[in-house]
């Protein structure tokens, strides 16, 4: 294993307290085994470099013949989960050619895979649309033509292109966020920028609070900072419909005095929830009691679908020397995801303090990638309506045909975003996407939204593709409900 990555070793029972219920012998225990380890393991809930048991402690754990684990670990060790040191044992991996070995919807979010879709397999397991390729073509170009004039220089800008960052703070400030261009770095998309505010303001060991759901690659980015996740459970009014609580939210930040709180206010991820004006003055008014900085995720603000969203967050952050609000935003969502340009807007001081931070192991954004987000910035607005209009067709229809096909589940209609959290009325998440994999079909399970294994009655189904393929996603899902008995006891909670 590289670097500073922590390797465990469990041993039976603790690798059965992860698998959950797991059982059955000969050809269909050995599938369902493999097929588990390969789940916990996609979803993060299982460490890549974990020593696993040997087979025969295995079998005693789990209660069933030491041929089925053994054909487990070797159908394992065929796809890449399972990799032989000599010497030390059997430990947990992920394939290093993603085309080899069954294909598995449970990948990290926006882990590397192949760039293009595999035939026939449907992927729902990213929230994130396709590009407007004209306009990407175009502002290429324009980028191209641009390029010359930077040649000249030596072509490092720690916090990005003066013009781009130019642009940004006014887009910012006509969404009532008044910011000047030095209040702006450009980053590789928002993961990026939330990434370096973690490495300059939390420390090894700090507590750092979350949504609970939340985007999964933020939770990954507190464990892999070593820094604690503090969840805190959004609310549900009578609807379904997803609330921030500001008394749960105050008393977090008392309690667990974390060095950052990160939210999601505007479609929020995965539930397409919009905090309302009020509580968004409650929010900033909390963490200026307590001193704890805001990380407010704005990448999905731009696609709402039936009316504007309030002003971003940090506009309520009105009071000089408070605690910060650092907000995070890119052309991900509104573009594309492939142009890898995000933004942090932050006063200058923290802004300092990540440049700092950030010097020593990512000098600059490349200057082509910033030219084009320029030309694509400047026609963002263009495209903003058609995306809307398209986005909120798709969503009505995969409600329509999850209504039809799926009747038990339930969603609430989000305002915006790029997807439904689903609930499915019974724990059943990782398995549902275990079976709708073998349908070609590529999801996130609930649990991979949480921490602690919560979220098995939920999943996340974006409505980012064509209502033809998102029929196609309903019928495949349907086929793999029937074959996932609802009625079962609930699998054990994996120890996250
Ligand atoms: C809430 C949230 N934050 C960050 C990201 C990553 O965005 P970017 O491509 O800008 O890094 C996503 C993408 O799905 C997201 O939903």
């Amino acid at each position: 294993m590289a670097g500073d990555v922590v390797e465990q070793q469990l041993n039976g029972s603790a690798f059965v307290r992860h698998l959950g219920a797991v059982t059955g012998d000969g050809r269909a225990g050995y599938a369902a085994l493999a097929d588990r380890v390969r789940t916990l393991l996609g979803d993060g809930r299982l460490a890549v470099g974990t020593r696993v048991p040997s087979e025969r402690e295995l079998a005693v754990a789990l209660g069933i013949g030491r041929g089925t684990v053994a054909a487990a670990y070797e159908d394992l060790r065929g796809s890449g989960h399972l990799a032989r040191r000599r010497g030390s044992g059997t430990w947990t991996a992920l394939p290093t050619d993603p085309t080899s070995g069954p294909v598995t919807p449970f990948a990290p979010i926006g882990a590397p895979g192949p760039s293009g879709s595999t035939p026939g397999v449907i992927d729902l397991a990213h929230a994130a649309p396709a590009a407007p390729a004209e306009v990407v073509a175009l502002a290429g170009q324009e980028a191209l033509a641009a390029l010359p004039d930077h040649l000249v220089g030596p072509g490092y800008d720690l916090l990005g292109l003066p013009a781009l960052r130019t642009v940004i703070a006014d887009r910012l400030t006509a969404q009532g966020l008044a910011t000047a261009p030095d209040e702006v770095m450009v980053t590789a998309g928002s993961q990026h920028a939330h990434a370096l505010v973690v490495r300059a303001l939390a420390r090894p060991g700090d507590r750092i609070l979350l949504e609970q759901p939340t985007y999964p690659n933020a939770i990954d980015l507190v464990r892999h900072a070593s820094a604690r996740p503090v969840p805190m459970a959004l609310d549900r009014d009578a609807l379904g419909r997803t609330r921030w609580d500001v008394a749960a939210f105050a008393a977090a930040l008392r309690e667990s005095a974390p060095a950052l709180a990160y939210l999601v206010p505007d479609h929020h991820n995965p539930t397409g929830a919009v905090m309302d004006p009020e509580t968004r003055a409650a929010v900033v008014a909390a963490s200026r009691r307590h001193g704890v900085p805001l990380v407010v995720d704005d990448c999905l603000r731009d696609l709402w679908l039936d009316e504007p969203v309030p002003p971003p967050l940090g506009a309520w952050a009105t009071v000089p020397g408070e605690a910060p609000v650092l907000t995070l935003g890119s052309l991900s969502k509104t573009v594309w995801g492939g142009i890898r340009i995000g933004w942090l807007r932050g006063p200058r001081a923290v802004l300092r303090r990540v440049a700092t931070s950030r010097a020593s192991d990512d000098i600059a954004s490349p200057v082509l990638e910033q030219l084009v987000a320029l030309a694509l910035l400047g026609r963002v607005d263009a495209i903003l309506p058609e995306r809307r209009t398209t986005m909120a067709a798709r969503r009505d229809h995969l409600l329509g045909a999850l209504a039809r096909l799926l009747p038990e589940w339930s969603a609430p209609r989000p305002t915006g975003g790029l997807s439904l959290w689903v609930d499915l009325a019974a724990p059943r998440s990782s398995v549902l996407v275990e079976a709708a994999a073998r349908h070609g079909l590529h999801l996130a399970a609930g649990p991979r939204f949480g921490t602690g294994g919560a979220f098995e009655g939920f999943l996340r189904v974006p409505y980012t593709h064509p209502v033809d393929v998102l029929d196609d996603a309903v019928a495949r899902l349907a086929a793999a409900w029937e074959t996932v008995d609802a009625g079962a006891p609930a699998m054990l909670s994996p120890v996250v």
